[in-house]
């Protein structure tokens, strides 16, 4: 009797716990189904099942990976707004992703990734394909899940670059603004900045008036606290450019020649306070290296629900954890949606309580 042949990929940015998911659902699967089944590895995410591109896994491939960060298949942006589109090269994507399904014979389609990748996941899914997603993303973004894989791994990474840079903000008594990722949802800078002790947490969810930020620094320095911390989101935004469009806002700021709101904050508090002011930006480094254990834990446990669903022919779904519980969310519910930090959530309520500034 022929095997049943599961397909795996990563798409999407990297993240910590990447490994240990795939970990996590070829042990469970192959503890499921036992040599009935065998895991076809997809290389680059959307962009190996495009251009059958793949390995045929076996047990060992997956050892010795809980702990590694990255991933072993490869990982690619291919951005969804782009998969119904024909593009130089001719190649029609989706038909082409539904024939490599079908050649490899595949029962399942396990993709790892974030908003991105659960969007062309549910395409796939809507064109018949048996598709179960697993949601992955240091920014913590994904709609109808408690938390992803990879975001606390980026919030203690954050956390030890903001502690770094207290000690020395502190010695040279500077104001240090702290670019943390997360270009739509302020999770990680959120996290990160009360974990890390910041004073001033700017997120896109909450516009920032930059006369407020200055204050902030400017208080500080008054009662004798001559440092200040400033962690931003990559994506925060000020209350003028809340009115713009994100086209508009991206070709003002271009206009300006200050592109990030990292530099432009920077530059604006030395100029009203006089206050020397440095930026930092960790960048990729909170996506790099080792997942935490909570990652690790989470990992593992994602992945065996999924091998679950499989068992349970659950297609069509993504798991999550919803109150604690780990659980699953249909696709269709989730791909479309973008998790975002509610303005009165109870970590800003926190944050505000002891004082912390969100610049409005
Ligand atoms: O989606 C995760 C993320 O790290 C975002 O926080 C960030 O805006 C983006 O990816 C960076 O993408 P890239 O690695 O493609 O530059």
């Amino acid at each position: 009797m022929a095997k049943m042949r599961i397909g795996i990929l990563t798409s999407g940015g990297d993240c910590p716990g990447l490994n240990a998911t795939i970990r996590g659902v070829a042990k469970a699967t192959y503890e499921t189904f036992g040599d009935k089944v065998e895991i076809v590895g997809i290389h680059d995410g959307y962009h190996g099942l495009i251009h059958c591109d793949y390995k045929i896994m076996s047990p060992s491939d997956f050892s010795g990976i809980l702990t590694t960060g990255g991933t072993i298949l490869g990982t690619k942006r291919t951005p969804y707004k782009m998969m119904q589109i024909i593009e130089d090269d001719n190649v029609d994507k989706v038909k082409e992703m539904k024939m490599t399904y079908r050649d490899l014979k595949l029962d399942c389609l396990f993709t790892l990734g974030g908003n991105g990748t659960h969007k062309t996941a549910n395409m796939l899914s809507e064109e018949g394909l048996n598709v179960i997603g697993l949601p992955k993303t240091i920014d913590n973004d994904i709609f109808g899940t408690d938390v992803t894989f990879g975001f606390h791994s980026a919030v203690d990474i954050g956390t030890e670059v903001i502690d770094r840079i207290h000690t020395t903000a502190n010695s040279h008594s500077r104001i240090m603004v702290i670019e943390i990722m997360g270009n739509k949802a302020g999770w990680l800078t959120l996290y990160s900045g009360i974990a890390g002790g910041a004073d001033i947490i700017l997120i896109p969810e909450i516009p920032y008036d930059i006369d407020k930020v200055t204050k902030a620094c400017q208080k500080r320095a008054d009662a004798g606290k001559d440092f200040s911390i400033i962690a931003v989101a990559e994506g925060a935004y000020d209350v003028e450019e809340a009115k713009m469009k994100k086209k508009e806002r991206a070709q003002s700021r271009a206009d300006s020649g200050i592109v990030t709101a990292t530099t432009r904050i920077a530059k604006e508090i030395e100029a009203k306070t006089g206050l020397e002011t440095r930026t930092v930006v960790p960048g990729h480094i909170l996506r790099g290296g080792s997942p935490s254990a909570y990652d690790r834990v989470l990992a593992t446990q994602f992945g065996a629900h999924a091998a679950k669903l499989l068992k349970e022919e659950k297609f069509g779904f993504t798991v999550a954890m919803v109150d604690g519980k780990i659980t699953e969310n249909p696709l269709k519910d989730v791909a479309m949606k973008t998790k975002f930090v509610p303005e009165n959530h109870q970590l800003v309520k926190t944050a505000r309580a002891i004082g912390i500034s969100f610049g409005d």
